[in-house]
């Protein structure tokens, strides 16, 4: 039996293939996609939490905040009004990430970049500009549209431009942009809160027409990638883009292999109807329960809360801020560990090892909050040194998830599935992982007032059980060609009787005489 989640070691194959200059900026214009989304995340929280706007907008939450005189701080900031504003982008995010399925696979990679990049343009302007809910409310659904053709389409577009040696690295650019966009929000709401007049929400909201303008601006000049060129059947164009892309003049192996996966992938009709299949099925364990065990490390908790957090931990409002700015940068350096790190020591040791830090800090921060805050919630006086023990814990704790779930949880989704069914499962990962952002988002305030420090252990206990489902049911990825990638499922401990029979048969059959036999 093939160890658990092990390097499969039959012949693998070795594209050659360099880290172009070309590549490199292709694939860093590319993940700036994933500042719109990282901007977002960042925003809303601190927006929500300036008077003015809350006082425009959302009158009534504003009268309540300030005539709470309630001691238990956790139920402080329990208002759905509020979570509802800041959460209902993910639903459009959902609906339209599966709208983005079919634009990725039919009009390619980069359509819905674009696309992407138009929709937030237009959302930003339209929440800039706002003068009443309404247009709040149907701006942060064409962000939410543009976030879900962006997370859509800018994971699969660089796992699969980048050669498969650099591929982690390279497609992790997408969270770092997400960590950078988030950081940079925070800042900026930092200095916008401070603007005379009240109106510096509009630049926090408005703002978000830069990273817009690059996502657009660069989609346009981005080639497609050479996989979704066949896959339309451009074949001189994309070989042309494949030379380009690996600097090489001699494609033809890995050429050829596109091709086959691509010939293998026509076959399918009904690329969602497909996915039941036993075939699929631990592709479908990928694309549905990496994203719902990314949200339920409790991350957002932190990334949309985190100064309402400090706040009930007893820091005052300067200071909460601050603190979201400092976690803000941990992410980011945190995310620079696992670009170093994901294609030396695998995917696996940075999840089992993210994971293990996780549990510890959370089980800490409910100890240190249950001491403090006990059930009532009335902690009297906190010193300082407690407050920073809290603080330094959290920021342990978000830069394990930045090495491990953060980036994870989109790179190794868009690398494992079959180019037939890539983009529709791509879709299931993105939806799953809006859904539950969502859930999270929705609850999360509601929960802190229900379950109090317990929250925290609350999140700590699926973080045991998705450290289980890595240790036994994910196999590395690291250093295998994206189009090779069945051989790991055929040579799992568990997910091998999936595959074997249907698999290897379609395989030999399509591949007969082809270059990929051998690998078969
Ligand atoms: C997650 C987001 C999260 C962010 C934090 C992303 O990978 O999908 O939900 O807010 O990481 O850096």
């Amino acid at each position: 039996m093939p160890a658990v989640g092990g390097i499969p070691t039959g012949p693998g194959k070795e594209y050659p293939g360099n880290l172009t200059p070309y590549v490199l900026v292709t694939c860093v214009v590319a993940a700036m996609g994933g500042l719109i989304f990282g901007y977002d995340i960042g925003i809303s929280g601190g927006v929500t939490s300036m008077d003015p706007f809350l006082r425009k907008f959302f009158p009534k939450v504003y009268r309540s905040k300030h005539d709470d005189t309630s001691t238990n701080q956790y139920c402080q900031y329990n208002s759905e009004t509020l979570t509802m504003f800041t959460s209902s982008l993910y639903l459009a995010a959902l609906l339209s990430s599966l709208v983005a399925s079919t634009v990725t696979r039919k009009l390619g990679r980069k359509s819905s970049m674009l696309l992407g990049g138009l929709l937030f343009f237009a959302g930003a302007l339209l929440n800039g500009f706002a003068q009443a809910v309404w247009m709040l409310i149907v701006g942060r659904i064409l962000l939410g549209f543009g976030i879900g053709f962006a997370n859509q389409s800018v994971p699969l577009y660089l796992s699969e431009t980048a050669p498969y040696k650099y591929r982690g690295a390279l497609n992790i650019g997408f969270q770092l942009s997400i960590t950078v966009g988030i950081l940079i929000a925070n800042v900026l709401n930092y200095f916008f809160a401070k603007i005379d007049g009240g109106w510096g929400w509009r630049l926090s909201l408005g703002g978000a027409i830069v990273p817009a303008i690059i996502l657009t601006a660069g989609s346009l000049f981005l080639p497609d990638t050479p996989n979704s060129l066949i896959e339309r059947g451009n074949m001189e164009d994309a070989r042309e883009k494949l030379k380009r892309i690996r600097g090489l003049e001699n494609v033809d192996e890995e050429f050829d292999d596109l091709v086959m996966a691509s010939e293998l992938s026509k076959k399918v009709e009904h690329p969602w109807r497909n996915l039941l299949q036993r075939k699929y099925r631990p592709h479908m364990a990928v694309a549905t329960l990496i994203p719902f065990f990314q949200q339920f490390t409790g991350i957002n908790a932190i990334m949309f809360y985190a100064p309402v957090l400090f706040n009930t931990i007893g820091f005052g409002d300067n200071a909460s801020l601050m603190s979201s700015v400092i976690t803000g940068l941990v992410n980011v350096i945190a995310t620079l560990v696992s670009i170093y790190g994901v294609d030396k020591w695998g995917r696996r040791f940075l999840f089992l090892e993210g994971g293990a830090q996780m549990l510890i800090c959370q089980i800490i921060v409910a100890a240190c909050i249950g001491a403090k805050f006990g059930i009532n919630g009335n902690p009297g006086e906190l010193p300082n040194w407690y407050a920073i023990v809290v603080v330094l814990f959290i920021c342990i704790y978000v830069a394990a998830f930045a090495w491990s779930w953060g980036p994870l949880g989109w790179l190794v989704p868009s690398e494992v599935f079959p180019l037939e069914i890539r983009s529709a499962a791509q879709s299931i990962n993105v939806s799953v992982n809006m859904v539950f952002t969502f859930l999270v988002a929705q609850i999360f305030l509601n929960m802190l007032c229900l379950l109090k420090f317990g929250l925290f252990l609350f999140f700590a206990f699926f973080v045991v059980v998705m450290t289980i489902y890595i240790y036994y049911f994910l196999p590395e990825t690291k250093n295998i060609p994206i189009e090779e990638m069945n051989q790991v499922w055929r040579s799992h401990w568990f997910w091998a009787k999936f595959m074997t029979e249907e698999f290897s048969n379609g395989n030999v059959e399509m591949l007969k005489g082809g270059q990929a036999l051998k690998n078969v």
